[in-house]
């Protein structure tokens, strides 16, 4: 019997911050500071049905730092599941090929049906609207990382979500992650229609958090310790709901609604991608080089913490210490034109 990943509701609070701890372990090796090879001969199936840049490549990415080799499909064009074949048969025929499996599929339950056909591990990398533990893991990550230099805490935090509640399947299992830790506060800003599903709330609100949906961004948020913005997943539209859908300008996130309405050291983070055309109103540019923005901390995250998913599901993550060797390449000390030194 193997265990998957497919939804953070089979994660224990225990586990997460064993995950957590895992991962802060592996920092040396995503800051390419040192080498393992712990994986050496395990091979990683990387099935992406939908498009993706970071979840792809960082699980990608994580899988050879950790010493193992990839294989990669992109798209239903080129697999055979063109052909008509069932994710039942394509998961046994993957089984025989690969050690683990991340898969991202656009219809929701659909990774957890492939996962039921084999005993390999197997990672939900994003099944339509439904979830994105992953992803939840490194947002919650990235909190507890930025709390912690600021010395804050996360008991007590007051944590705002906005922009597609309802389809964006990243602030799905983020909301169910933070759950698990000590009351907090959360507020929820969607425009009409794309609030975060009730039951979700529900579920949240019965673990003693206190949760409050506002329809806009025009009030005062001096208290919030993450602005976490999302994008507007138009994709998962019905027809009728993409017809003359465009989303308000009161409801992005820039410099200027940091400075007026949070307070100084309001962390901001999205799962990326934002939609840069100006009329998707998405998270402003005008914020790049903010130490607040900590979209791109953010992104480096999903190393370490995808890293600590494929060592403990494999159970080598007892073996990481024993096993490291210095970098002997070119690595620059700030990876981004416009990282913020600290
Ligand atoms: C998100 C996704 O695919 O759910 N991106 C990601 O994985 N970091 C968010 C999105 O597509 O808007």
């Amino acid at each position: 019997m193997s265990s998957h990943l497919l939804s953070v509701d089979s994660l224990s609070r225990d586990r997460v911050d064993h995950l957590l701890r895992v991962a802060a372990r592996m920092e040396p090796i995503a800051q390419r500071r040192k080498v393992t090879r712990v994986l050496e001969g395990a091979v990683l199936g990387n099935l992406f049905f939908e498009a993706s840049t970071r979840t792809r490549v960082s699980f990608h990415a994580a899988f050879c730092r950790l010493g193992g080799s990839v294989c990669d499909t992109t798209g239903f064009t080129f697999s055979s599941m063109a052909k008509g074949e069932s994710l039942y048969d394509t998961s046994r025929v993957m089984s025989g090929y690969c050690d683990a499996i991340v898969m991202r599929h656009p219809e929701q339950g659909s990774v957890a049906e492939f996962a039921a056909a084999t005993n390999v591990p197997v990672i939900n990398g994003g099944d339509g609207p439904g979830e994105h533990p992953s992803q939840a893991l490194l947002d919650l990550y990235t909190i507890d990382k930025e709390f912690t230099r600021l010395g804050k805490s996360l008991a007590g935090a007051h944590v705002l979500m906005t922009g597609d509640l309802k389809y964006g399947r990243t602030v799905h299992s983020l909301i169910k992650l933070l759950s698990l830790y000590a009351p907090m506060r959360i507020t929820l800003v969607a425009p009409p229609g794309l609030e975060m599903p009730s039951q979700l709330i529900d579920l949240v609100v019965s673990r003693g958090h206190r949760v409050e949906q506002r329809e806009s961004l025009a009030d005062d948020y001096a208290d919030v310790d993450v602005v976490y913005t999302t994008r507007i997943q138009k994709e998962r539209f019905t027809a009728e709901m993409s017809e003359g859908f465009s989303l308000s300008r009161d409801f992005t996130v820039d410099r200027a609604f940091l400075d007026r309405r949070c307070g100084r050291d309001t962390l901001v983070m999205h799962p990326l991608p934002r939609d840069s055309r100006p009329e998707a109103n998405d998270l402003d540019v005008d914020l790049n080089g903010d130490p607040r923005l900590a979209i791109f901390r953010q992104t480096d995250n999903g190393i370490p913490v995808r890293m600590a998913i494929f060592a403990t599901l494999l159970q080598v993550e007892e073996l990481i210490e024993q096993d490291l060797r210095p970098v002997r390449w070119f690595v620059p000390r700030r990876l981004g034109v416009d990282d913020a030194t600290s």
